[in-house]
């Protein structure tokens, strides 16, 4: 158990697991992009973990970028979403990856399929280690995801409560 400002938060899936299921994706897309050099594009500022772990088991030529767009505040979404880093690759006619550590409600997912589609990619999958399918308000086609979980805040792992708790190697859930 430990505490991250007022609130507490348990246990929830452990460094190991995490890993493993991180390699499980890195060898899957590795088999489906092979030849494609894809590039993945990492949510800032959530995914930053994710990202190395699974670039890092990706076996074919990859490039990488990230983009930053905002839509929490505390431990619920605001329904708007900020763009505060633009996309600075040439996409067209590329085979891109976005990387998320969280969809929650979808809508950062929404608005940054709506931004990368404009761009002319030759096709666009979406990898994300963790989805709440019940907190799912616009419905997305997501192609890897790590962990299906419930409709609870959770910390570690890149993500955060506040901007603390990013640095855990677990993933923590509010209890
Ligand atoms: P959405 O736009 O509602 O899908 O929210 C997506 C973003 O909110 C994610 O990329 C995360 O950065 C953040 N988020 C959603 N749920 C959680 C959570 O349980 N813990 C930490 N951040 C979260
Ligand atoms: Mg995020």
């Amino acid at each position: 158990m430990i505490s991250i400002k007022n609130k507490v938060f348990v246990p929830y899936i452990t460094a190991n697991s995490l890993q493993q299921r991180v390699a499980e994706i890195g060898n899957e897309i590795s088999k489906d992009f092979k030849e494609e050099c894809p590039i993945l594009i990492g949510v800032l500022n959530g995914s930053f973990i994710f990202l190395s772990d699974l670039a890092k088991s990706i076996t074919i030529p990859i490039e990488v970028s990230f983009v930053k767009v905002s839509s929490y505040s505390g431990t619920s979404s605001t329904g708007a979403v900020k763009n505060l880093l633009g996309l600075d690759f040439d996409l067209n006619e590329r085979s891109v990856i976005i990387v998320e550590d969280i969809i929650d409600t979808g809508l950062s997912m929404k608005h940054l399929l709506e931004m990368i589609r404009r761009e002319n990619p030759k096709r666009i999958a979406i990898a994300t280690l963790l989805l709440k399918p019940e907190a799912l308000i616009h419905p997305i086609n997501v192609n890897y995801v790590g962990f299906e979980i419930p409709n609870k805040f959770v910390v570690g792992y890149g993500m955060d409560f506040d901007g603390l708790g990013r640095n855990l190697p677990e993933l923590y859930q509010l209890k």
